[in-house]
């Protein structure tokens, strides 16, 4: 039951779209120049970010209808995921922001993060400290909200403390009273300094504490900076609760063992190996965030090796 909760905020978290479009710094006629611009700086984002290290900041056309716009993925994304997760972004903005001067989406797509954002003004290195969105899971933690609470705000200052010089930091920390995890994962625009980054993320562990005490999920989203913890890993963080050891590969290798070698114990071992099969299928479909939470370990294996020290390097 409780997985099942937890799966289904998983499913409504990871398709969640945090895009906003602002209505403060005006408005521009559909398709008339400026949003053209806005296409034209938009469709060159995804390329020019993944060629640039995750992080990208450009501006296209003339004042008054000049665009200026930045596209960053979290650190160690791989190029075909952070470019598929900014054009997502983008083509959302451009959906859902039809006539607004300024908009921006942190955006997670399959098991990334990232940021597009533009305005018709210079707006790098300038901290945006305004909330624009809180989201939680609607669950407090049950078993010990106390304890939640003490060990989300001691997980959230330590990892403040270590925000890489990319802006961003992830870890988790073990709840006292239980096995359980709390997983953090923060990022800033890497535009802003180090010193503005660290106001904006205190910022959100202030915000927590009047919108989130105690929710077992969540997500803070300003348009310098993100925060999103669950008790679950999730975007990439690695899994530091052992997992039986079911995957395919221990299957495979048993199976060729099998053919190869003793073609009798196959017959032996086939109704077995099939049990074997059927039952991690079965344990796959019914926690749905396991599998996904396995399936983006394993699609940041290369670029995100197995400890958050080295995440953030
Ligand atoms: C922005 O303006 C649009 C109409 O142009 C309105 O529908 C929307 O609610 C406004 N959004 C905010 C956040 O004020
Ligand atoms: C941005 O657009 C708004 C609304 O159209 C306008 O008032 C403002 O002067 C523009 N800013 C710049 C720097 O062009
Ligand atoms: C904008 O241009 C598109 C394609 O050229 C067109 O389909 C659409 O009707 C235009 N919208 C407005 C409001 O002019
Ligand atoms: C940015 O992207 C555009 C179009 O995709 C390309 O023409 C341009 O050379 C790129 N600029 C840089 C600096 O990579
Ligand atoms: C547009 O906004 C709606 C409501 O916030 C959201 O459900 C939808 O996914 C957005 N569209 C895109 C393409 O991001
Ligand atoms: C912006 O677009 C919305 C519809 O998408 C429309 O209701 C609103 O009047 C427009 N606002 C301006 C100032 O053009
Ligand atoms: C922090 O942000 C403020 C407001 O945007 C800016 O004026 C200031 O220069 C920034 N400080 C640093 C150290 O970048
Ligand atoms: C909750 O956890 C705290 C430790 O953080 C502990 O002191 C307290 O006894 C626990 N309460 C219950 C009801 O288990
Ligand atoms: C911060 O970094 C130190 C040193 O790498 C590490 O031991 C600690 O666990 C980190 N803190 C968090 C909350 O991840």
């Amino acid at each position: 039951m409780v997985n099942l909760l937890v799966s289904f905020w998983f499913v409504f978290i990871s398709s969640i779209s945090a895009d906003t479009c602002f209505n403060r710094s005006g408005f521009f006629p559909t398709n008339g120049t400026y949003d053209l611009n806005r296409r034209v700086m938009l469709s060159s984002l995804p390329s020019n970010v993944t060629a640039n290290d995750g992080f990208y900041t450009t501006s296209t056309g003339q004042d008054p209808n000049r665009v200026y716009g930045l596209g960053m993925c979290v650190p160690g994304t791989e190029a075909r995921s952070c470019s598929d997760c900014i054009m997502a972004a983008s083509n959302g903005l451009v959906q859902n922001c039809t006539n607004q001067t300024e908009a921006i989406d942190w955006r997670m797509y399959r098991n990334t993060l990232c940021l597009v954002r533009y305005l018709n003004r210079s707006f790098y290195g300038s901290l945006g400290i305004d909330i624009i969105r809180d989201d939680y899971n609607t669950r407090d933690y049950q078993p010990n909200v106390t304890d939640f609470d003490r060990t989300w705000e001691a997980l959230m200052i330590g990892l403040i403390e270590n925000v890489s010089s990319e802006n961003f930091a992830a870890g988790t920390r073990m709840l006292e009273s239980s096995n359980t995890n709390i997983y953090g994962f923060m990022q800033c625009s890497r535009d802003i300094s180090l010193q503005n980054c660290t106001r904006c993320l205190q910022q959100n562990v202030i915000d927590y504490r009047s919108c989130c005490r105690g929710r077992q999920g969540g997500t803070i989203s300003r348009p310098s900076c993100f925060l999103r913890w669950e008790i679950f890993a999730f975007l990439g963080l690695p899994e530091n609760i052992p997992l039986p050891e079911k995957d395919e590969k221990s299957i495979s290798t048993g199976t060729i063992v099998a053919i190869v070698i003793v073609p009798i114990i196959l017959l032996a071992l086939g109704f077995g190996i099939w049990r074997k099969r059927k039952s991690y299928k079965a344990f796959t479909t019914e926690n749905g965030y396991l599998s996904a939470a396995k399936r983006l370990t394993k699609t940041y294996n290369t670029a995100l090796p197995d400890n958050g020290k080295e995440i953030r390097s």
